[in-house]
């Protein structure tokens, strides 16, 4: 057994490198996930379907933004934009619909972007666990979801998501059907033991990818579903882990950043693909080719496949995985995987 392996399955170790208990955040996820889609705005929105739906939100609060309309893709005729930013853009106008994500509800810009809604009178939702914007919505009457506190905002992911998915059906937008959301809990809820802390590394597909990225700069690409979850990978690798991710999405990746795979600094990197069963032939055979071209020059290859059958739980299943290899690879590396002191101290410098 390696070494990596042997910290991996010290129960005690993950106490004195995780004293915050993040590893408890994520084995409540599933139960997260439950009660999020039990949510409901107040009061309710009571809108016609809009013809395009702005979520406003930064980091972990715009990644279920991103992982709605990754769900979407096809299925709506309405584009669901992600914005990240100060103010909104100029497609927010009319009737667009507006949600406004920030689990502390402190966030500038998201609070920046509620004030250009209210300037423009467009139709606009909270999602928040209460600081200002909580404050604000409920004086002003905005429909809110009110979420519990006392979480990181990126291991609140059940909660910035699911609600999203029922405010929109709620207004005649299918993103997932009630069935689909189902099969998407009771994935999420399979998958938990697989990849517990108690779970040895032999037998956990999470830690044996920490431990197969180990030292190396995670490499994440997907595809045309599941890049937004490479994303969200690389994000949770920054903030939980404390280092450097990439990431990408097939086909893209395929016209330019195949190119920095000849650097002799591609041996420090794992190559990670997130695969999907419903991925059409043509993608399953770039991933292949791209194996062929560059996997010799990476440091290692690894692979994930989503879980399920529904585009929901595919996404939330490989989102989930990623986020306790995350988790397993801040053990590795010694850092504690909830405090981010940088970002606190930037927020600070803001204020
Ligand atoms: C911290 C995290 C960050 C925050 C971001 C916005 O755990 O994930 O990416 O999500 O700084 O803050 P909130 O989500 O409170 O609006």
């Amino acid at each position: 057994m390696s070494e990596g392996a042997r910290r991996l399955d010290d129960l005690v170790a993950f106490k004195r490198v995780d004293p915050h208990g993040a590893r408890d955040a994520l084995v409540d996820f599933p139960r997260q996930c439950r009660a999020a889609a039990r949510l409901r705005a107040e009061p309710p929105l009571g809108i016609d379907p809009p013809p395009v739906v702005v979520v406003a939100g930064m980091g972990g609060s715009a990644a279920g933004g991103d992982l709605l309309g990754a769900c979407a893709g096809e299925r709506l005729a309405v584009p669901i934009v992600v914005h990240r930013g100060y103010g909104l853009p100029p497609t927010a106008a009319g009737r667009a619909l507006v949600i406004a994500v920030s689990y502390s509800g402190d966030t500038a810009e998201v609070l920046s972007a509620v004030d250009a809604a209210l300037e423009r009178r467009l139709p606009l939702v909270a999602v928040t666990s209460g600081g200002a914007l909580g404050e604000r919505s409920s004086r002003l009457g905005i429909p809110r979801v009110l979420l519990p506190d006392g979480l990181m905002p990126r291991m609140a992911l059940g909660y910035l998501l699911f609600p999203g998915l029922t405010l929109l059906r709620d207004i005649g937008l299918e993103v997932a059907t009630e069935a689909e959301v189902g099969e998407a809990l009771d994935v999420v809820e399979a998958l938990l033991t697989g990849l517990a802390p108690e779970r040895p590394s032999e037998e956990n597909e999470a830690k044996q990818l920490a431990l197969a990225i180990d030292e190396r700069l995670p490499a994440v690409y997907g595809g045309p579903v599941t890049g937004a979850v490479a994303y969200r990978w690389k994000t949770d690798v920054e903030e939980n882990a404390k280092t450097f991710a990439f990431a990408g999405a097939l086909p893209e990746m395929n016209h330019n950043t195949i190119e920095a795979w000849r650097a002799p600094r591609a041996a420090g990197l794992q190559l990670v693909f997130l695969r999907d069963h419903d991925e059409p032939a043509a993608i399953a055979r770039r991933f292949a080719v791209l194996r062929e071209l560059v996997g010799h020059s990476a440091g290692g290859v690894s692979e994930c496949w989503a879980r399920g059958r529904g585009r929901l739980a595919r996404l939330v299943s490989l989102a989930y995985i990623g986020q306790w290899m995350s988790y397993y690879l801040a053990i590795l590396r010694g850092v504690d995987p909830w405090t981010v002191p940088l970002l606190d101290e930037l927020k600070r410098r803001m204020r």
